[in-house]
């Protein structure tokens, strides 16, 4: 295995809880956040071995509803790494966290890559997201960012919320886009069993209008110069995020702090999800030693998320052994689910929608 290169933290606190979200989050508690950083110190002091890293993401929660004072301290936990020249440094923000004050000590602190949720402008999606935002002062807020010098911003989209027509779709992208970012992260609305929407059984809107609006946003995307480089991720030429293609290339990545996975010397580890256990100490909830059957199958469900698929020759390399012999790569290529060109596997764009499909047909 080639050396690990990425680290992601995980900072789970939020000002306040969207009605959908099932990630590892709590309500943002100043109490917290210095035993929070004592046992995220000593975690990555435990494992980490010193190698040079190219991408570092500090993601939530909303890492940037901490105070000035807080971030500082969590800057001083992420200068004990190595870090390479051009490393793309991510921090995940909330729109309405978005202070000059903040901006500076970020830029100041080597981040480079601002990942903005932001998910709509519409009123009425907003309220049943339980979040809030404004076009006027988010594009004030991103014009301040782009003062202080930050030249690299991703911008969160939410779509497939019940009632949200296409009209509706429609006026956010247009907003989304002009609003200039160099990437543009998309989610349709997944219904988690723990959260507000899931407990009061609101059902998905049908597949039939999901894959619209999926087709929606790829049209536009493209005609507004972005490359659909990953299933639901579309960038700006060279800005393609370094970090999720660490994920999505299958290769290893150190993860740290509640909540957080990660993938070191062959094995993919879960960290717990409760901040009562982390804090306590008791940090890992479960690891699995990847055998090299796991790792080429992983290759595949996470390659093909990339538009781009996977290179024969590279899969050769890494595992010795021939793509097209391990799985029925071939009946596929004929039927059309996946294409083949220049060496490369990936699923035919038109059916990127039904890509789960696709992978059972594989593995
Ligand atoms: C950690 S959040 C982004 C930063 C910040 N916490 C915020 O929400 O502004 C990552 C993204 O995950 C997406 N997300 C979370 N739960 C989701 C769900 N149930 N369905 C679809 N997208 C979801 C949201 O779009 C959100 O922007
Ligand atoms: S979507 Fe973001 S802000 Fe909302 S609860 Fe989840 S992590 Fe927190």
């Amino acid at each position: 295995m080639e050396k690990i290169k990425a680290v992601y933290i995980h900072i789970p606190f939020c000002n306040s809880i969207c009605s959908y979200c099932d990630f590892c989050k709590v309500v943002y508690n100043n109490d917290w956040i210095k035993p929070y950083f004592e046992i995220l110190n000593k975690e990555i002091d435990n494992a980490y071995m010193g190698e040079e890293i190219t991408t570092l993401y500090i993601g939530g929660g909303t890492p940037s509803c901490l105070s000035i004072n807080e971030l500082k301290e969590l800057f001083k936990i992420t200068d004990k790494f190595k870090k390479s020249q051009d490393i793309e440094f991510t921090m995940e923000c909330n729109i309405n966290d978005l202070e000059e004050d903040k901006l500076k000590l970020f830029y100041e602190a080597g981040v480079n890559r601002l990942s903005i949720g932001i998910e709509s402008f519409n009123p009425e999606k907003l309220q049943f997201m339980r979040r809030t935002s404004n076009f006027k002062d988010a594009k004030k807020k991103i014009e301040m960012a782009r003062k202080i010098g930050f030249k690299n911003i991703n911008l969160d989209l939410m779509y497939a919320i019940p009632h949200e027509t296409t009209k509706i779709l429609k006026n956010d992208l247009k907003k989304i886009i002009k609003l200039k970012p160099e990437h543009i992260s998309t989610y349709s609305l997944m219904i988690e069993k723990n959260t507000l929407v899931g407990l009061n059984k609101i059902k998905p809107i049908e597949e039939e209008r999901d894959a619209k609006m999926y087709d929606l946003i790829c049209h536009k995307l493209k005609k507004a110069g972005y490359i659909h480089y990953e299933i639901s991720n579309f960038a700006k030429k060279g800005y393609e995020s370094k970090h999720n293609l660490t994920y999505w290339n299958n290769l290893e990545y150190y993860g740290f702090g509640c909540g957080a996975s990660g993938f070191v010397e062959a094995i993919r580890y879960d960290n717990t999800k409760s901040l009562t256990e982390y804090l306590k100490g008791n940090i890992v909830s479960s690891k699995a030693l990847m055998s090299k059957v796991d790792n080429m199958e992983n290759e595949l469900i996470l390659g093909f998320r990339k538009t781009d698929g996977i290179s024969l020759e590279e899969f050769f390399n890494k595992y010795e052994e021939n793509m097209q012999n391990i799985f029925p790569i071939k009946p596929l290529i004929k039927n059309k689910d996946l294409i083949y060109k220049n060496g490369r596997v990936y699923i035919n764009p038109k059916k990127l929608y039904v890509m789960n499909e696709i992978l059972l047909k594989l593995i």
